[in-house]
């Protein structure tokens, strides 16, 4: 599988911009890939057949509606910031949607909400071969609430154009996107998650609510968010009033606030 075409310097850093008209996943294809990728490399589909998100779930691209893309990062100024690469990606869509008016929220560990709908989902993955980080962004630009519906997403989803956003399509907001995200990416580097970390907690769809996280093991457990703790684990005080943080997991339930 090959690209339609290979663009200098449109990536991140001047990196090139991978694009194909369709892939299984960009993120499988980068991990994959990773050795003939440079730091700033984006691989861009217009279509996925099989788009991966967090914990083995599946991402539904529909062709010509939304963006899926990777951006290889292999800087070594990413190393310490690697955990938080995913939060300073979710941020820089908000940033986007934001300048579009609509009410965007992050989620933990890094989704983007919209009046509790999911517009955007990030998975940012080490390419096993070499170490360098796969950070994989699908936002929903102009995917219809009947695709949604199609493919059981009624209730959770909602796109850009669902949510009453701009009539922009996904070529004429992609250039905005990676404008966002060089700015956050760079500001992370420089500053740490410090750097972001206020913007999130401002934008945070779970700090001070009753929420439920579900653990790795698969035991759920419930407390009163405390928001993103400075190393961008979730910070939780559960029932018991013993504090928690948590680095992977999945927030279930949430309730209005205290
Ligand atoms: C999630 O919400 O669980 C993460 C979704 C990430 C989807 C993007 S689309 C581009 C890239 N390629 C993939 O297969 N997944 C990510």
């Amino acid at each position: 599988m090959t690209p339609a075409s290979v663009t200098a310097g449109a990536g991140l850093w001047g990196g090139r911009m991978l694009l194909f008209d369709e892939i299984p996943s960009t993120n499988t294809w980068a991990v994959e890939h990773s050795r003939e990728l440079g730091h700033g490399d984006v691989v861009r589909a217009a279509a996925q057949t099989a788009g991966r998100g967090r914990l083995t779930r599946s991402w539904l691209t529909v062709p010509g509606a939304g963006i899926a893309c990777s951006i290889l990062l292999r800087d070594p100024s990413f190393a310490p910031v690697a955990p938080n690469v995913g939060q300073a990606a979710a941020v820089a869509v908000s940033d986007l949607l934001l300048d579009d008016g609509l009410p965007a929220r992050v989620k933990w560990p890094n989704d983007v909400l919209v009046r509790g709908r999911k517009i955007a989902g990030v998975l940012a993955e080490l390419a096993p071969d070499d170490g360098a980080i796969v950070l994989g962004i699908g936002l929903n630009v102009s995917t219809t609430p009947e695709s949604f519906s199609a493919a059981g997403l009624a209730e959770t989803a909602t796109s850009i154009h669902a949510a009453g956003g701009t009539n922009g399509d996904p070529d004429s907001i992609f250039p905005r996107l990676m404008c966002a995200l060089e700015r956050r990416l760079d500001a992370l580097c420089r500053g740490g998650l410090d750097a972001i970390r206020p913007d999130w907690t401002a934008r945070d769809a779970l700090v001070g609510r009753r929420i439920e996280v579900l653990v790795p093991d698969g035991g759920r457990i419930a407390g009163r968010c405390g928001g993103l703790a400075q190393d961008g684990r979730l910070a939780l005080t559960d029932d018991a009033g013993t504090g928690r943080l948590f680095w992977s997991g999945d927030v279930v339930k949430i309730a209005s606030p205290y």
